[in-house]
């Protein structure tokens, strides 16, 4: 999709959709009295019609709407003006979004940025927009046979604004540029993360990380099971025992920083499938399982994002990607296993895999000589239960990443939100034979996995995303979400500026 920021009066834009915005009580938008002056009052008609109301997400098309350029007009309501919040903003243009798609618009253009938005900015508003229309596009259909009918997509996406707006034109260029670059790191993880697990395997997302890596002219190294074993990664490769894929382990390095600028280390939870092994899962939605790389996958479009937009960062991204799976070789529940940084571990429970590979994973990156690392994982079903699927967990050893952390989500409206990581929840990962237990017990799940990682992440600022309820979304529109790329991204483009 090519996506474009112009000044353009919305009676003479020539897209073949104009979506301008309409109020709660019949207020008009600047764009929207633009056209219904220009039509003789088309938009005042449909108003008094008393079919439209401009509750927010509401949406008409009009066709051969008099004095219009453009074949269609997308009137679309936003709720009541002034009050307008990011949240609402976002429904609207989701809203918009598959109106378009219904009406099969191939070139759309939004004159929408004259909303005020509550605490938006109209780059962030931009940013906004470009999000949810890029996020509604995305299909994944690979595996379908083709549609009868030819396709239309959207194929071209214009933000438009005031003709006298030109002064604001080159922040919006920019924002949009860092929102497409978000939106094909998010597309590209949802990509990976729909994709099943007979096709998604350790050896196939390595494959995917190394043509990215090709593209964008950085540098890729993957590890197998022999050089795992030679650097005493114990824990991972007990987690691969029961599969026929071999692990791999992925390390990508954008170096865009100067070349001393301690690097940015994302680490990501590369399960690509999770039958639990031994201690097997229960059939209900396993099938959800093969979305266990999102973390992953996030990690890797994230320096994809990076390398697109040519951060002035040095960002070093590394993966563990195994399959976990009960077999006769399979770790058994209350085997032990030493981890590479010479803690060992009883895996109580085989399901617990995820903080696993972490573990020697985040003991691996110590290598790099972090300025921070922050690792991304669909680790614990505790945290559905305790945030739901609208908000992920984080969790870390420092006070200021976590709370930038937080800061990016909330821009990127990408939200995390803190768990305490309290000393005390400690004492519920001993073991009577190993150092550490790979399991808490029922209480506080999501902070006694992240109580575990935390037990190899001394010697560097570490944070811990659990984003086992926002990566996907089961159901009728099963499918990977891309999160937290916008995070991610919005994270490393703040970590930019400090730069610059
Ligand atoms: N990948 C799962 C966590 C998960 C489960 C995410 C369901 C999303 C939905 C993870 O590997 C796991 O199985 N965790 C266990 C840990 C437990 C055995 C301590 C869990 O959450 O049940
Ligand atoms: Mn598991
Ligand atoms: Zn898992």
């Amino acid at each position: 999709m090519e996506i474009a920021v112009q000044c353009q009066n919305p009676t003479t834009d020539n897209s073949d959709c104009v979506v301008v915005g309409v109020y709660e009580g019949g207020i008009l938008s600047p764009a929207a009295t633009l056209v219904d002056l220009a039509s003789g009052g088309a938009l005042r008609t449909l108003l008094d019609t008393g079919d439209f109301t401009g509750d927010c997400g509401d949406t008409q098309l009009l066709y051969q709407v008099p004095g219009m350029a453009a074949a269609r007009i997308l009137v679309l309501g936003l709720g009541s003006h002034g009050k307008v919040k990011d949240s609402q903003f976002r429904k609207a243009a989701l809203a918009a979004a598959r109106a378009l798609r219904g009406a099969r618009v191939g070139r759309a253009s939004l004159h929408l940025l004259d909303t005020p938005v509550i605490r938006r900015s109209a780059p962030a508003c931009a940013k906004i927009l470009v999000q949810a229309v890029t996020d509604a596009e995305y299909h994944f259909d690979r595996h379908k046979k083709p549609a009868d009918a030819p396709q239309r997509p959207l194929s071209e996406l214009r933000l438009s604004v005031s003709e006298n707006d030109t002064a604001a034109l080159a922040e919006l260029q920019g924002a949009v540029a860092e929102a497409h670059a978000t939106a094909r790191a998010v597309a590209w993880t949802r990509d990976m993360a729909n994709e099943p697990g007979n096709i998604c395997t350790p050896t196939w997302l390595a494959e995917q990380a190394e043509a990215m890596a090709g593209r964008l002219g950085i540098k890729s190294t993957i590890l197998g099971p022999d050089a795992m074993e030679a650097l005493g990664m114990r824990l991972l490769l007990g987690v691969a025992h029961g599969s026929r894929q071999p692990p791999r382990l992925i390390i990508l390095e954008y170096r865009g920083g100067a070349e001393n600028q301690a690097p940015i280390v994302l680490v990501g939870k590369g399960i690509t499938f999770d039958a639990g092994g031994i201690s097997l899962k229960p059939a209900d939605k396993m099938d959800e399982m093969k979305y266990d790389m999102c973390g992953g996958a996030s990690a890797l479009a994230a320096i994809q994002a990076a390398a697109e937009l040519q951060l002035p960062l040095n960002i070093v991204t590394v993966v563990p990607a195994s399959e976990n799976l009960p077999d006769g070789q399979a770790t058994k529940p209350g085997d032990v296993h030493k981890s590479m940084n010479g803690l060992s571990v009883e895996v109580v429970n085989t399901d617990a895999e995820g903080r696993l590979i972490l573990a020697d994973t985040l003991t691996y990156v110590e290598r790099f000589e972090p300025d921070v690392v922050i690792d991304m994982a669909t680790l614990t079903g505790a945290c559905i239960i305790a945030l739901g699927h609208q908000t992920a967990a984080v969790m870390g050893n420092n006070e200021g990443l976590v709370h930038d952390l937080i800061a990016a989500g909330r821009e990127s409206m990408d939200r995390v939100w803190e768990l305490p990581l309290f000393e005390e929840y400690q004492e519920q990962l001993k073991s009577p034979v190993a150092d550490l237990s790979n399991v808490g017990g029922r209480p506080a799940g999501t902070i006694t996995a992240a109580c575990f990682l935390s037990r190899f992440t001394e010697n560097y600022r570490w944070a811990h995303l659990d984003i086992a309820g926002v990566a996907w979304k089961s159901g009728e529109h099963k499918g990977a979400t891309g999160r937290p790329v916008p995070l991610l991204v919005e994270y490393l483009l703040r970590r930019a500026r400090q730069v610059a």
